[in-house]
This record gives structure tokens, sequence and C-alpha cells, in this order.
């Protein structure tokens, strides 16, 4: 039988418009429609990419030609947004983070489940080959008992990146924290992907060091200990001076290791044949792509579904009570 080609609207045309682009790449998938409050934004992107423009979401979600709704608008709205989608039947992916904390996680993926639809958290990272090919080192034991987990970020956000229409940055409202909850969440979610579960944060520290207009951190730092016995760190900050393209996480164990600071990951092994052996874990690029790869069949597991999504809200959440408190923070088992 013919695999089905599922429409796709994406909904907030800021990194939205990328997402665009990433949907006209996916295998089984068609951008159908662009939605977005901002007229202009929305008429150019419609006229880019030759689809419907919807200012609506209503209007939108009513429309026949949309199976997946992926939203990319502010943090905050995300679960919001999702829960209308799966209420109109469609299949939800969220821009990460989730949202902007974990009971707003739960209550999309209990509206998701309830309306039997999909839902993928976009840590679009995790399709990359870099971060494929250490999921199955991971995966396949190549590095050994794991050892250390490290996610590090150091970027400049300038001040105009805090203003006007994108004054919701910085704020715990919609962006849910600072430089943790919006640049380096993609390095929580890979540490926390390829590391496992964390059982504790020991001790968190968070302030803001280089800019005025933001209520949430421009620097984070956090010690953790995972529940395999592995320790760990995040550090995220927008106040490098200028610009870094630095950003990446430093895996090791017992028998090797890898850092993907750089353009190409840096692979170290005792054993160097098992460079040989590395492989993506899927062959899915997107989001888009797996979910219409489950839809059709080719497999009955997302690379990111709801409950993957909502563990670095956990993380982060824990995170900031540790630095708020002052005290380390356990995190509850994995059901
Ligand atoms: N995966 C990635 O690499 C990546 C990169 C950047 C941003 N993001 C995520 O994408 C989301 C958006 O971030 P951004 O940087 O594009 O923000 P942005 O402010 O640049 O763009 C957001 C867009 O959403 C629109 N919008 C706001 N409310 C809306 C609503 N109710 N309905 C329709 N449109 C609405 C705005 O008009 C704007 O065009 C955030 O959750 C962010 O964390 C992901």
């Amino acid at each position: 039988m013919a695999a089905k080609t599922l429409g796709v609207a994406v909904i907030g045309l800021g990194m939205g418009r990328a997402c665009c682009k990433w949907v006209r790449d996916s295998k089984n998938c068609k951008l159908t429609a662009v939605c977005d409050l901002n007229e202009e934004r929305l008429a150019q992107v419609a006229k880019e990419f030759e689809v419907a423009g919807e200012k609506s979401y209503d209007a939108l979600l009513a429309r026949k030609d949309v199976d997946i709704a992926y939203i990319m608008t502010p943090s905050g709205l995300h679960a919001k947004q999702g829960i209308q989608a799966a209420q109109a039947g469609k299949h939800v992916v969220v821009a990460k983070p989730m949202d902007v904390n974990v009971q707003a996680c739960d209550e999309l993926i209990a509206a998701c489940k309830k309306a039997g639809v999909l839902l993928a958290v976009d840590f679009n990272s995790r399709f990359s080959d870099e971060q494929q090919k250490i999921h199955f080192a991971v995966q396949q034991g190549l590095f050994g008992k794991l050892i250390l987990g490290e996610g590090r970020l150091k970027w400049y956000r300038a001040p105009s990146y805090f203003e006007g229409a994108r004054a919701w940055h910085g704020t715990w409202k919609m962006d849910g924290g600072g430089s943790l909850a919006n640049q380096t969440i993609h390095q929580i979610d890979q540490i926390l992907w390829h590391m496992g579960p964390v059982e504790q944060v020991v001790a968190a520290q968070t302030g803001i060091f280089a800019h005025e207009n933001i209520e949430t951190e421009d620097l984070g730092l956090a010690l953790l200990r995972f529940r395999n016995g592995a320790l760990g760190s995040i550090m995220g900050t927008t106040s490098y001076p200028k610009d870094s393209p630095y950003a990446g996480i430093e895996i090791h164990g017992t028998e090797g290791g890898v850092l993907t600071t750089f353009d190409e990951p840096k692979w170290t092994f005792f054993d160097d044949a098992r460079a040989a052996r590395l492989q993506r874990c899927v062959p899915y690029k997107t989001s888009v792509e797996n979910i219409a790869a489950v839809v059709n069949g080719e497999t009955d597991k997302l690379v990111c579904d709801g409950a993957e999504g909502r563990r670095a809200n956990a993380l982060l959440t824990a995170i900031y009570t540790s630095a708020r408190e002052k005290r380390s923070v356990d995190l509850p088992a994995p059901k």
C-alpha cells in the first residue's frame, strides 16, 4: 500500500520559517499551511513556500489538509496550542522546550493521549548524524560504563533579542527561564537522552551577569548525579562577549567518549575499531518525518515523545529549585 503523505502546518514563523524548509524536505510530509499573528510575516512566508496563510489558529485547525500542527510559537503557548490541536484531531509537534513548566507538559501529554494523536517534542538535534551516532554508541555499550556527561553552551544574546516583539525571551511566563531554558535546553536534552535519568541536582547556581532587561538567568551552572552512578554538569550562558560558536556535550565512559563542540565530533576509544561501528539509530531526519513513519507503520517509536520531552523540563525545574533554595534536589525515579 502506498505510504500516506501528511499535511503539516507550521504555527509561529520566527524559527518556524526554518522549520518550513525542514518540512519541505521531510519524507511523506507536505507543508500545507502556515500561521502567525504577524500579518506581514505570515504573508511573506506563505508566499515563499506557496502555501495557505492563516492568521486565525482556529481556522488553521479546521483545515482538512492539516494532519500535523508544528507549533513554533513562544514556549509558554506550546501546551495550550498543542491541546487545541489534539482536540481538533491533529498530531502535535511542539518546539523545545515542551512548555515552561512540568504541569503544562503533563496536561499536553494527557490531552494527546485522550485524543489518540501522536505528540513529538522537537529536540531536532536528536536527528543529527552526530547525536544519532552518540546514542548508538551508548546503546551498544561502546563507551563502556558511563562516567561523566557535560552539557555546555557559551553564546551571546544582544539586548535587542529581549525587546519588542521578542520581549517574551528572558521571562519566566513565556520562556520558562533564561540561558538554560531557552538555549542550553538542547544540551540538557542530549545529556539526559544519552546518560539516562538524573537522580539528584547536587548543587546549582544561576544569575544575571551581562543583561539589564531580563528577569531570568544569563548564566546557569548545575552539578548532577545520574541514576546509573555517573556524574554530570550543565553550564549555559548568553553572556559570552560578542559571539562564540561554543556549544556542545562531552561524554565519556570506561572505554570511550565523545566531544561535540566542534564541527565534527571528536571520538575517543581504547579500541579504535569501535569508531568504525558507529551508525545512526533511525533514518528519520525531522520530527514530522518521524511522525509520518509511525502513521505509515514503519516504526512504532518516536525519537522524542511527550514523556521524553518532559524530562528536560523536570530537570530544569530541579536546577532552578536547587539554585533558588541553595540545596540539593532529588528527582523522582522514572515510571
Ligand atoms: N529547535 C530550535 O533549534 C529552535 C530554535 C529557536 C527557537 N526555538 C523555539 O521556537 C519557539 C519560538 O521561538 P522563536 O525564536 O522563533 O521566537 P520569535 O519570537 O522569533 O517568533 C515567534 C513567532 O510566533 C508568533 N506568534 C506569537 N504568538 C502567536 C500565536 N498565538 N499564534 C500564532 N503565532 C504566534 C510571533 O508573531 C512570531 O512570529 C520557542 O519555543 C523557541 O524555544 C527552537
